[in-house]
């Protein structure tokens, strides 16, 4: 299963994806913690030293070793049987978390990325070895990474927003985007919430079935995120309350 996290700036994306991967690998479930923003933050929220992090080579290192092995970029799209084992050196495993970092990030102004592109969807698409495993990526914010197309393939694209009419118009860019990559499920999770006034502002802007839940507004998750290494998946009374949106993407996928 491959769960994409994206929204707009800020909105809660990397809280949430931390979580899930917290909750799924509760159950036992070997978690593909995959951060596609530049910016690894969920790094920090799963706990992992930004020293440790920092010494991480990002996954498209990996991309001249497996063209010098299988000799040519076709077979970036049959790479399954050739990366099993070269990708623990660009993981961090904690417990049945494997965290990943994506690297790569087309810049504005700089040549095309193209090629890394491609590679980074064909590891993304070879990572579930077995059925159990789950695939979470916090993409960056907004729309960027829609166009880079890393997020292709992915099972369900969840959408997070937090109650404002900026976050509600970038999940509509998303949605669409998403939509043009092929994905089939997209879902939006209103974040942040704080009273029923926000909560129906999220829930006429978006049909029902579109909406996968609720998280609300958590002080003990807004304070923390002032400390230094403050992580997410210490946060329990948090983490409950998430445990329902893991069992719906569990009924949607
Ligand atoms: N449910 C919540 N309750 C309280 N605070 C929250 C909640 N969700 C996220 N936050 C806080 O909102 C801020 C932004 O969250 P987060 O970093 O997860 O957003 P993001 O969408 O990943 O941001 P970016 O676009 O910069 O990657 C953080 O300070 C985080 O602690
Ligand atoms: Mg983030």
């Amino acid at each position: 299963m491959k769960i994409a996290v994206s929204g707009k700036g800020g909105v809660g994306k990397t809280t949430i994806a931390a979580a899930l991967v917290k909750l799924f690998s509760g159950v036992n479930r070997r978690v593909y913690a995959i951060d596609a923003d530049p910016d690894v933050c969920l790094a920090a929220a799963l706990g992992i030293p930004d020293d440790i992090t920092s010494e991480l080579k990002p996954l498209v290192e990996m991309k001249e070793l497996i063209y010098a092995r299988t000799g040519g970029e076709d077979s970036y799209f049959t790479l399954n049987p050739e990366i099993g084992d070269v990708l623990d050196d660009f993981c961090i495993c904690q417990d049945n978390i494997r965290y990943l970092r994506m690297g790569g990030v087309k810049k504005g102004g700089s040549s095309c990325y193209c090629r890394e592109n491609a590679f980074l969807n064909a590891i993304v698409s070879a990572l579930l070895l077995d059925k159990n495993d789950v695939v979470v990526m916090d993409m960056g914010a907004g729309i960027e990474h829609l166009s880079r197309g890393t997020a292709r393939g992915v099972d369900l694209m969840l959408v997070v927003v937090e109650p404002g009419l900026n976050s509600v118009n970038t999940a509509g860019l998303v949605k669409k985007l998403a939509a043009d990559l092929g994905i089939k499920k997209v879902r939006i999770i209103g974040n942040k919430i704080r009273n029923r006034r926000e909560k129906d502002f999220v829930l006429k802007h978006f049909p029902e079935n579109e909406l996968l839940g609720f998280v609300n507004y958590d002080e003990g998750v807004w304070e923390s995120s002032m400390e230094s290494g403050s992580t997410i998946t210490s946060k329990e009374s948090f983490l409950r309350n998430l445990e329902y949106i893991q069992q719906k993407i569990l009924n949607e996928i």
